[in-house]
């Protein structure tokens, strides 16, 4: 067997070990999809605590997401607000309170004070949310945020000069832009920051695609669903992608969305950092839409697409969704004794 390796070509060896790898792809797609399908909340968002809050996080969030527009529509995400009430209510009876049930009421209060001050009626009940925090909390209201913050630019370009964790913490996704053209120069200097970010053996397989004509951002923006409302503003559309090509076997059958998830974070500080305002624009997308995406962007199959990214110019005043984060304690696991 040593012999015939030695008679082989550095180039047939590479290809033999590589195909060989190839081989056990498949068995591992299998490994992913089966934990996948084990462990999702597909078919039974009520399986766990940790799945319940998600889609409870997930349903508020479009609520403080929807006031934190320029111009939030009046009595926007009616049946959000159902589902809402129904998966709290669920929670609380299976599972007790949580700071994130205390974000939902907080976020449903928000919901029922910006109508209010628009002298609008809507399905909102306050009553009800005192009746559900007595409940979790015999009436105390929990100190967790939850609905939306007003911020001036000014606060924002001053904090982010500080520190590092000055930086971090004064970003927040921006869902109001001004209506200025945002310059190339600007987009090529946070790109430029960017070329820093760490790769699996510095392959570097990520790529930023950048669109400013109107046209094209409207095509693309019509095949993303998170940008309505605010998308339209947006005075550059970003795509950031990974090449398959710098991956081989089954080890390395996720690592673009590692790579590309790190470069996306890094423009993400980087943008930030020189004043921009921006928002990711998920790309949870099936085939169908992916390939639309690929075909009306103009990015090659073998290229993954990892994320979208929506960037303008910040308005001198402006309204975020809080987006309250979870405590310490529930994220770092320390075996430290
Ligand atoms: C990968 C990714 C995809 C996202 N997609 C969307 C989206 O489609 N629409 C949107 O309005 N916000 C989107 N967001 C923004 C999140 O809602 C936001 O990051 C989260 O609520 C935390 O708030 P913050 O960014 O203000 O700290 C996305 C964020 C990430 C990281």
């Amino acid at each position: 067997m040593d012999k015939i390796k030695e008679k082989l070509s550095p180039e047939l060896k590479w290809k033999l070990k590589s195909t060989i790898s190839l081989f056990s792809t498949p068995l591992n797609y299998v490994y992913d999809f089966t934990r996948y399908i084990r462990y999702c909340a597909s078919g039974d968002i009520y399986k766990n605590r940790k799945s319940l809050e998600s889609f409870i996080l997930k349903e508020y969030h479009r609520l403080e997401k929807g006031l934190s527009l320029s111009e939030p529509k009046l009595n926007f995400g009616e049946s959000v607000i159902k589902n809402l009430y129904h998966l709290v209510n669920a929670h609380i009876a299976k599972h007790g309170g949580s700071p994130i049930i205390a974000q939902a009421l907080n976020t449903l209060d928000a919901y029922h004070d910006f109508h209010q001050k628009q002298n609008s009626s809507c399905i909102v009940n306050k009553e009800e949310n005192s009746r559900l925090r007595n409940l979790i909390s015999s009436g105390k209201r929990y100190d967790t945020g939850g609905g939306t913050l007003t911020i001036s630019k000014n606060s924002i370009l001053e904090e982010s000069s500080k520190s590092f964790a000055s930086l971090v913490k004064s970003r927040h996704s921006v869902r109001q832009f001004e209506n200025t053209q945002v310059c190339e120069t600007q987009i090529a200097k946070a790109v430029e920051i960017s070329l820093k970010t760490p790769s699996v053996c510095n392959r570097q397989s990520t790529k930023i695609y950048s669109f400013s004509k109107k046209e094209d951002k409207e095509k693309i923006l019509s095949l993303q669903n998170g940008n309505k409302g605010f998308g339209h503003q947006a005075s550059h559309v970003l795509i950031v992608t990974s090449n398959l090509n710098c991956f081989e076997g089954a080890a390395e059958r996720n690592q673009c969305y590692v790579d590309g998830g790190l470069m996306a974070m890094t423009l993400c500080y980087s943008l930030h950092s020189i004043g921009l305002a921006t928002c990711f624009l998920n790309w949870s997308a099936t085939k169908a839409r992916d390939k639309a995406l690929h075909i009306s962007a103009k990015i090659p199959d073998n290229e993954v697409i990892i994320t979208l990214m929506a960037v303008g110019s910040m308005p001198d005043d402006l309204i975020v969704a809080e987006s309250p984060r979870r405590s310490i304690d529930e994220v770092l696991v320390s075996t430290q004794t």
